[in-house]
C-alpha cells in the first residue's frame, strides 16, 4: 500500500518522514507493520479515515473523515524510556501543548491517556510496544457538537468546539509532530523533569482528594506526591499509600469526572 503523500519535516528525531494516507484500517496497525524495519525509527503514519480505528481495552476510535488527526509514531526508544508511564505522558503533553497553539485553550491529561478540554475527551492515545513502540494518537478537530452527539458521543469534544479560530488539519498534525519531537528529544538527552513537571501541572491532582484504582482495588485519599517512580496518596489517618504508576488504573479527582469518549 502507499501513500497518497510523504512529507520531509526539519525534524530531530521523528518526522523526518510523514506517509500520508487517505485512508487506512488503523495507522497503529501500519506503523507496527514498518517496525520489522529498524530504518522505520521515527517514521510517522496518518490517515484522513481509518476503516478498524483503535481504541483501549480492544474497543474501537470512531473519527469521520477528515474531521481528526489520526496519527501513529514508530519509535525504537533506549531502554530507559520505554516505560508506559514515560510514553503516555509524552504523548499527552504533546498533544496538550498543540491544543494551546491551535486553539488557545489550556487542555488536562486525563489518566492514564486521554487529553480534555473543559471536561471533554478530545483526544485519546494508545501506546502499543512489540518490536518497537507505536504511538498512536487520535485528535479530534472539527467536529460539531451535533455531529459527535449525532454519532452517539455527546460528551466528547473537539478543537472546533472550543475556538473560533480557522483550523487546518494538516496543520495541526504537523504542529502535533513537532511538539513530539521537540519533548522526544529532550527526554533522549536524559531530560525527563521538563515532561514530568508538565504532566503534573496537566493532571491538575497534586494535593486535591483522589481516587486511585489500581488491580487490587479503589484507594481514595489526598494525592501527596506524583512522579514518574511514585504515586502517593495519604489516607484518611495519615497512612501514605504508594505505588508505582504503571500499577495505577486510573487516577482522578475525588470529585469524578464525566467519561467522553470517541469510543463504539
Ligand atoms: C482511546 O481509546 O482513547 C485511544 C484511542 C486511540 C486512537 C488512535 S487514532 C490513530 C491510532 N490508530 C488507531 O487505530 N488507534 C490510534
Amino acid at each position: 500500500m502507499s501513500p497518497c503523500e510523504e512529507w520531509h519535516l526539519p525534524m530531530r528525531r521523528l518526522g523526518r518522514r510523514v506517509l500520508v494516507f487517505d485512508r487506512l484500517e488503523s495507522t497503529n496497525d501500519l506503523a507496527a507493520a514498518l517496525a520489522q524495519e529498524p530504518g522505520n525509527d521515527g517514521v510517522v503514519v496518518l490517515a484522513g479515515e481509518q476503516t478498524a480505528g483503535r481504541g483501549q481495552h480492544g474497543r474501537s476510535w470512531q473519527c469521520p473523515p477528515g474531521a481528526g488527526v489520526l496519527m501513529s509514531v514508530l519509535l525504537f526508544p533506549p531502554p530507559a524510556l520505554r516505560r508506559p508511564a514515560l510514553l503516555t505522558a509524552w504523548a499527552a503533553v504533546s498533544v496538550c501543548e498543540t491544543v494551546l497553539h491551535a486553539t488557545g485553550q489550556q487542555a488536562q491529561v486525563k489518566w492514564p491517556n486521554d487529553v480534555l478540554v473543559h471536561g471533554r475527551k478530545v483526544c485519546g492515545i494508545l501506546i502499543e510496544q512489540a518490536r518497537g513502540t507505536v504511538a498512536g494518537i487520535g485528535l479530534n478537530v472539527s467536529q460539531s457538537p451535533e455531529s459527535l452527539a449525532r454519532a452517539g458521543l455527546p460528551a466528547a469534544g473537539s478543537l472546533a468546539c472550543f475556538t473560533d479560530r480557522p483550523l487546518d488539519r494538516e496543520e495541526v498534525a504537523r504542529q502535533l509532530v513537532e511538539q513530539l519531537d521537540e519533548e522526544y528529544d529532550r527526554m533522549c538527552q536524559g531530560d525527563l523533569d521538563t515532561l514530568e513537571a508538565r504532566w503534573k501541572r496537566r493532571l491538575g491532582l497534586l494535593g486535591r482528594p483522589v481516587a486511585v484504582e489500581c488491580l487490587d482495588g479503589v484507594r481514595r485519599g489526598r494525592l501527596c506526591e506524583l512522579t514518574f517512580d511514585r504515586v502517593v496518596v495519604e489516607l484518611p489517618g495519615g497512612r501514605l499509600f504508594a505505588i508505582s504508576p504503571e500499577m495505577v488504573r486510573h487516577l482522578e479527582g475525588n470529585d469524578g469526572m464525566i467519561g467522553a469518549t470517541n469510543h463504539a
